[in-house]
């Protein structure tokens, strides 16, 4: 099969289009003749060797795919062979032909979502479901500010905010990102890079009470200004860096606030707490079936092209998700 090798931790243009041998599903897997994976943020940390837990070199990154079951290990009684489903790969593996996935992170495919969306799915909408339901507990009427929100994992938080009845503000970095974060719901939008210092602008769009719930999957200077225009008994989601900066917390302003900085670690929630996670993937699932959920349509590259996939996300210039056609 055709598959994308990290032979060496680096940028993505190290990574090498490798012919190997088609994996075999052990006790509790599946294997999946992949059609789409989805391009995820950790899966550039993760060639970079900076991601917490990197395989061993040499590795396939991809943590998402999106097909049907050709094989069965033994024990599998879930999904039979032809079954059209998405699944979490278990970290890696995903940008090939083929990938096994332990049976708990398998999901049969809703018809109405084409493979490269079903592709993009578990990953983001699950992890974003997670923050916002399990860790901040958003309650409906409350002030949702999205950071980041054109990218992967915030268009996925203005959707599921809004369906869990929050008042969305979006923040991101440019006009067409604005416009995706509309596209899904936000209540108010503004660009954070001509408004870096956006505690005001945050102020005047709550009526001077500040957000009730911050979605950060940014980092940085955006963490720092979101502790000055959080509400008291406000949540900050700590769920990424993608600014690349690691922020740190001043203690006195959390006290100040009677703020709660809450982090999100949805891959060892899965691991700790499968069935859990299990429940939140089925109400996600039953929101698609019944139309309410419409995930975005992703921008497609083919899996030659994953390293310009991955540059188009360190340059911020990708809206929404990206999908890696397979073959
Ligand atoms: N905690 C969890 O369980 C969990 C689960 C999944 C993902 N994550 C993390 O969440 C973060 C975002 O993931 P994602 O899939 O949403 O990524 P994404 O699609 O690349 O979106 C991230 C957004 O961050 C903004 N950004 C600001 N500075 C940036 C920079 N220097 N480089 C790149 N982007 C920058 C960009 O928006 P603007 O251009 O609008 O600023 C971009 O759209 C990653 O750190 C990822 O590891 C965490």
């Amino acid at each position: 099969m055709k598959a994308l090798v990290c032979k060496a931790f680096g940028t993505p243009d190290s990574l090498a289009m490798t012919e190997l041998p088609v994996p075999e599903p052990a006790a509790g897997e599946v294997l999946i003749e992949g059609h789409f994976a989805s391009l995820n943020f950790p899966d550039i940390l993760m060639v970079a060797g900076t991601y917490q837990g990197c395989p061993p070199l040499p590795f396939v990154p991809g943590m998402e795919t999106a097909g049907y079951v050709r094989a069965v290990g033994s024990g599998v009684s879930e999904f039979a062979l032809g079954d059209r489903v998405m699944a979490r790969t278990g970290g890696f593996g995903s940008f090939a032909e083929y990938a096994c996935a332990p049976v708990s992170d398998v999901y049969h495919a809703p018809q109405a979502l084409p493979l490269e969306m079903a592709a993009g799915f578990s990953v983001s909408y699950g992890s974003v479901y997670h923050a916002l339901v399990d860790r901040a507990r958003l309650q409906p009427g409350e002030n949702l500010l999205v950071l980041g929100a054109g990218g992967g994992t915030g268009v996925n938080a203005v959707e599921v905010g809004k369906l869990l009845g929050a008042r969305v503000i979006a923040a991101a970095g440019s006009a067409d990102k604005l416009a995706a974060a509309r596209e899904f719901g936000a209540d108010e939008v503004f660009n954070y890079r001509e408004e870096p210092h956006f505690r005001d602008t945050v102020k005047n769009l709550t009526g001077g009470h500040g957000a009730d719930v911050v979605f950060d999957p940014v980092g940085g200077d955006a963490f720092d200004e979101s502790l000055r225009c959080i509400a008291w008994a406000g949540r900050i989601l700590v769920f990424g860096f993608a600014s690349g900066r690691i922020p740190q917390v001043p203690a006195n302003h959390v006290l100040v606030k009677g703020c709660d900085i809450v982090g999100v670690f949805t891959g060892a929630f899965t691991r700790k707490t499968p069935g859990k996670s299990r429940r939140n993937m089925e109400q996600l699932l039953a929101w698609v079936e019944a139309g309410r959920l419409k995930p975005p349509v992703p921008v497609i590259y083919g899996l030659d092209q994953v390293p310009l996939a991955m540059r188009h996300l360190q340059e911020r210039t990708l809206v929404g998700k990206a999908a890696i056609r397979l073959r």
